[in-house]
């Protein structure tokens, strides 16, 4: 019965084709190495947390006279509540992760070079519309921590020269966090920056797909690709197919993040969870030593070591904008990391800033 099915679409649609073009027909380096699994194991997290979210939403109330308790029923009375609600906080950490290891991946082989600068800008988006969405949903339990360490987060846009105020103020939607910043954050929470995430995603698998993937650059017998003038996908003769060698793979690396996943919900939800997620939202009592997330603990740290917060930030976006427009200053069509000795040696050194500043942000 299921192939009579197929074979009334296959007549109608040709799916069998699509499905040979995309899958057992479409070929990968034989070298491909496991960092370039975990675009598909982000895909995974990602579809993890929407399925999360929407469930959550079920039950949420985004008001500041209800956030708090409506989570609480959440996690003590609704069946399962505090198992979605633990995935969905720990899941956005582990996301954090995958996304700052596929980027490290990229710049190590030197992906993000020409033809597939669009791959790394759409990328780079990802990842600052994913740290969007890590803020924004940080505030939704309305707890001490979450009122605080937006309230840090927001005040730190004050620092703008003659836009600052007005900044702050659009972003809270008052001079305080409140109501209006809590109907904001929630709005683009769970509807503009999942609607604009969905779009950014499709066209970065576009450009991957477009462009092929790239040779891992390792082996005696690898060749820098040549040059292309006019538009060129990267084949692979010879080649694994990406169905079922690759696909297993892939498989087997996200069930590892999967286990990774669970275990640390089920034996230590407290590691991203702490003490002051669980106090209600009071804008008269700050609470010493609120820090932000692990992953913003650079940049916190950064608006503290210099003598002005206007420069901290400052040297924020010079970072970045240097990150976002790499493939147009490295230009040297060079991707072997032993004959990139400058680039590797500016990668550890960033790394080490970015672990440095956040091991001091932590404990300062
Ligand atoms: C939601 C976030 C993201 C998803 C779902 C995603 C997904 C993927 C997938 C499935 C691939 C193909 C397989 C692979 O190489 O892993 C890929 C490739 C790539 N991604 Fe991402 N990605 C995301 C974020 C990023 C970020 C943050 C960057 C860098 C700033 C980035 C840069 C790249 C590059 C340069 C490639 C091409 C790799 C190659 O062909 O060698 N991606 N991505």
């Amino acid at each position: 019965m299921p192939k009579r099915i197929v074979d009334w679409l296959d007549l109608r649609l040709g799916i069998r084709d699509i499905l040979e073009q995309n899958l057992t027909k479409y070929l990968l380096p034989r070298n491909i190495n496991i960092w370039y699994t975990l675009g598909a194991v982000l895909l995974t997290l990602f579809a993890l947390q929407f399925a999360t979210g929407i469930l959550l939403l079920i039950y949420y109330q985004p008001s500041p006279q209800e956030a708090f308790s409506s989570v609480q029923r959440i996690m003590n009375e609704i069946p399962y509540g505090w198992l979605l609600r633990n995935l969905h906080a720990v899941g956005s950490n582990l996301i954090v992760a995958v996304l700052l290891l596929h980027m490290l991946s990229a710049l190590f082989m030197g992906s993000y070079k020409r033809p597939r600068e669009l791959t790394w800008v759409s990328g780079f988006l990802l990842l600052n519309l994913s740290l969007g969405l890590c803020l924004t949903g940080y505030l939704l339990p309305w707890s001490q921590l979450s009122f605080w360490a937006t309230t840090i987060a927001t005040d730190a846009a004050g620092a703008i020269p003659l836009l600052g105020a007005d900044l702050v103020g659009f972003l809270r939607g008052g001079t305080a966090v409140g109501e209006d910043t809590l109907g904001r954050f929630f709005a683009l929470h769970v509807m503009g920056f999942p609607l604009l995430f969905g779009l950014l995603v499709a066209f970065h698998l576009f450009c991957v797909r477009r462009t092929g993937v790239s040779k891992p650059p390792f082996g005696p017998d690898y060749t820098p690709p040549k040059e292309h003038d006019r538009f060129h996908h990267e084949h692979h003769p010879g080649g694994i197919p990406f169905f079922p060698h690759y696909m297993a793979k892939e498989a087997g690396v996200i069930s590892f993040f999967l286990a990774l996943l669970v275990a640390i919900t089920f034996f230590a939800p407290g590691l991203f969870i702490p003490p002051t997620a669980n106090i209600p939202a009071d804008p008269f009592v700050t609470p010493p030593g609120i820090k932000p997330e692990w992953y913003f603990l650079w940049a916190y740290q950064v608006l503290k070591i210099f003598p002005s917060e206007l420069m901290g930030l400052a040297v924020q976006v010079v970072a970045m904008t240097l990150l976002a427009l790499l493939p147009f200053i490295d230009r040297s069509p060079e991707r072997r990391p032993a004959r990139r000795p400058l680039f590797v040696a500016l990668f550890i050194c960033g790394i080490a800033i970015f672990v440095g500043l956040s091991i001091w942000g932590y404990f300062s």
